[in-house]
């Protein structure tokens, strides 16, 4: 009914490598190649935003599904970082894509946004009231990060990826789905200034480091390994399918320790995950379809192919999907 008819992704230039990091903070590249498997990342140029690099990946996620702008009948855009707080972004792409004046919006779900601009964009097709659908993930941390705080600095990057969403009758499509939130943990992972709880303006005045984002990484990656294979396990069953038929699994990159643990906890073979964290590091909500974007440009991912997307996050949240390729 939904298939994935194109990818595209794009990185900024500029790399910072972790020995660029033992430079600015108390840190080594011995502990962030053991703790996050992470070795560079890359950050955008003074005048490059969100919408900036979004736009990028989504004219070639374009051209590859081969419709001109104009075709594109709905943008939802996965991001934790817009380009202004107000107004979205995704009508910046609009604009700069040179799409018809058509739906455009932004879905915030931290790292988890582009599962949840996915689910957006694969229902508004499965409802029949759009055909064609844009949907990305892209975010730009180094503009929130505190690049004096180690916790944080060394593990994100920025970048950008994006898939054409499209109707077709002979497509299976999404086989299963489970998505899900614990606001619980919504403490663990924040920037707690500019929202109506602790304007910016009193932010900038009292407590400056409430305007970079913060994580409580142990208590993430206590969640994350108790919480996600059991998803994973579950997206399985629901799809009748059994874990060797799953041939490919795009999990969210937030730390190569992560996908190492929950390949073991599933007993799924490694090489069946695609990574990219190692010279991207976690680029949020931009690191499912950045890989899916890699796959795909080496030819691994075969017609017929069960893919599985699961992507974890603020919130705490998470969200993934089994398609049939
Ligand atoms: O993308 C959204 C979802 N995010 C995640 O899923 C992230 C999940 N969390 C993680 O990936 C990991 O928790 C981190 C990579 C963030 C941290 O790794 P960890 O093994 O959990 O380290 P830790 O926070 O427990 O810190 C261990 C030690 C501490 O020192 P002490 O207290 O043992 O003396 C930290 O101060 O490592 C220290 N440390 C560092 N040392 C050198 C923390 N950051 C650094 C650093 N360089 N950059």
């Amino acid at each position: 009914m939904v298939r994935i008819t194109g990818t595209g992704s794009y990185l900024p230039d500029k790399v910072i490598s972790n020995k660029d990091l033992e430079q600015m903070v108390d840190t080594t590249n011995e502990w962030i190649t053991q703790r996050t498997g992470i070795k560079e990342r890359r950050v955008v140029a003074e005048n490059q935003s969100t919408s900036d690099i979004a736009t990028e990946a989504a004219s070639l996620a374009l051209k590859k599904a081969q419709i001109t702008p104009q075709e594109v009948e709905l943008i939802v855009l996965g991001t934790s970082t817009p380009d202004f707080p107000i107004p979205a972004t995704a009508p910046i792409i609009q604009k700069k894509l040179g799409c018809s004046q058509i739906p455009a919006y932004d879905i915030n779900s931290v790292c988890s946004s582009f599962m949840y601009a996915l689910l957006n964009g694969y229902s508004s097709i499965k409802s029949g009231i759009y055909q064609n659908c844009l949907v990305i993930g892209a975010d730009c941390y180094s503009r929130i990060l505190n690049w004096q705080d180690r916790n944080t600095c060394v593990i994100f990057g920025d970048g950008a990826g994006a898939v054409v969403l499209q109707r077709d009758e002979h497509a299976k499509g999404v086989l299963s789905l489970n998505y899900g939130a614990d606001g619980n943990g919504s403490h663990l992972i924040t920037q707690q200034a500019g929202g109506s709880v602790n304007p910016v303006s009193k932010a900038i005045k009292n407590r400056e480091n409430d305007l970079y984002f913060q994580m409580t990484g142990k208590k993430v990656y206590e969640f994350t390994i108790s919480v996600i294979p059991k998803v994973a396990k579950k997206m399985i069953q629901d799809a009748g399918l059994n874990k060797e038929q799953i041939d490919w699994i795009i999990l969210h990159q937030a730390n190569k320790r992560i996908i190492e643990s929950i390949s073991k906890i599933l007993a799924i073979d490694l090489n069946k995950f695609i990574n990219n964290i190692e010279f991207l590091g976690n680029t949020s909500s931009a690191s499912i379809p950045m890989a899916l974007d890699s796959a795909v440009k080496q030819n691994k991912i075969k017609q017929g192919d069960k893919v599985m997307f699961l992507g974890f996050g603020g919130g705490l949240s998470w969200g993934g999907m089994i398609v049939e390729w």
